[in-house]
């Protein structure tokens, strides 16, 4: 096949299998990553643009407004650029700083609400609103609100029915944000008669399943308190609704490149690990899929970073050597564990099980 446009390379995206237990169940995860972008959210920047032109409310040469921490933002930087729309996002410097950058490059114009490193989650979308609503031709996409969210992954749930062939998914277990990605998959799964068990993942701060708010690092995920929950978060189609730390995402992440090779984000990295962390829980023989939003190469100067890890007090390698013992020991293709204690370490006082960066003297 020969492509035209990057749109048609959304989907098709790759089951990659992480884990098994004794019982047979199975930890799967949808790889979104191998989407143009990198993420999972093209395809619903896509619906989004193409549902917004059904509806006579995007024209030719109109504009696009979103706020965004990043992901969404590529894929409707991508959709404008194909489609001859201007696209204006509007984001803050919680923002992974390469997301921006690459939108800025796909042509899209940068907004920033907030001075600091801190996620402006409510204030970027009082913003997005006000520009749209400012501005003759304008559109503002409303990812929190807007049912073509949710309905942009009912292809992602038949790519699952097709690559299982047969088998039902038994647990969906994924990251909430705007809860498109989730909630969408999760529909079209039952719409097609799964039994699917739905189970969000927010980072412990994030309001969206009750409990105290608070700051959180894990990008592109959760909701901020003062943020308003969406209609996207269906909790209508939620069966239980967890939370994973910062640490215990970001562990997770990098347990899973250290031992797999496979790069995953942080917000995944929190699914993973609520996911890896219950896998012996589930029902013998369950298939259990988490839908990776995004890769780990985003998060190369934060989550895959000791210095920036350390200075946020998110380094704990006990953590990250725990994970990665289960992973080898839940590994569905044994490999021998990399040696113990290694021989030499950069920095006695904090050991590394495996990787890191070393300065030879
Ligand atoms: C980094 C990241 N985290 C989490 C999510 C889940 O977001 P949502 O609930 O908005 O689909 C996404 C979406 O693809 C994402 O890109």
């Amino acid at each position: 096949m020969i492509y035209t446009r990057m749109t048609d390379l959304i989907g098709r995206t790759p089951l990659f299998q992480l884990a098994q237990t004794g019982s047979g169940t199975r930890l799967l995860l949808k790889l979104e990553q191998f989407n143009p972008t990198g993420a999972a959210k093209i395809r619903m920047a896509r619906s989004m643009v193409l549902d917004a032109e059904a509806r006579g409310l995007l024209r030719p040469g109109g504009r696009i407004v979103e706020s965004t921490s990043g992901n969404t933002g590529l894929g409707l930087a991508v959709v404008a650029a194909e489609r001859g729309y201007r696209f204006t996002a509007v984001v803050d410097r919680h923002a992974c700083a390469d997301k921006l950058r690459t939108m800025a490059a796909l042509g899209a114009e940068l907004i920033f609400v907030g001075d600091d490193d801190h996620l402006a989650t409510s204030a970027r979308e009082d913003l997005a609103e006000q520009l749209a609503a400012n501005e003759p031709g304008a559109f503002f996409t409303e990812q929190h609100n807007n049912p073509a969210n949710a309905d942009g992954y009912a292809e992602l749930a038949d790519e699952l029915l097709a690559d299982l062939d047969g088998p039902d998914v038994d647990v969906l277990i994924s990251a909430v944000g705007t809860g498109g990605s989730l909630f969408g998959t999760a529909r079209r799964l039952r719409q097609r008669g799964s039994a699917v068990r739905v189970i969000g993942v927010e980072p412990v701060g994030s309001i969206a399943f009750g409990g105290d708010g608070g700051p959180y690092w894990q990008s592109g995920t959760g909701t901020p308190p003062g943020a308003s929950i969406g209609t996207a978060v269906d909790y209508t189609l939620l069966d239980e609704g967890l939370k994973v730390s910062d640490i215990e995402a970001f562990a997770t992440a990098r347990a899973v490149a250290a031992r797999t090779g496979l790069m995953i984000g942080g917000s995944a990295g929190g699914s993973v690990h609520a996911a890896l962390t219950r896998l012996e829980d589930f029902a013998p023989g369950s298939t259990v899929i988490t839908i990776v939003c995004d890769g780990g190469e985003k998060y190369l100067d934060t989550v895959f970073d000791d210095e920036w890890m350390r200075a946020r007090n998110l380094l704990d390698l006990p953590t990250e050597s725990h994970l990665n013992t289960l992973l080898t020991r839940l590994s569905p293709t044994p490999t021998p564990p990399p040696s113990w204690p290694p021989s030499k370490t950069a920095d006695p006082s904090h050991p590394r099980p495996f990787g890191g960066v070393s300065t030879l003297l």
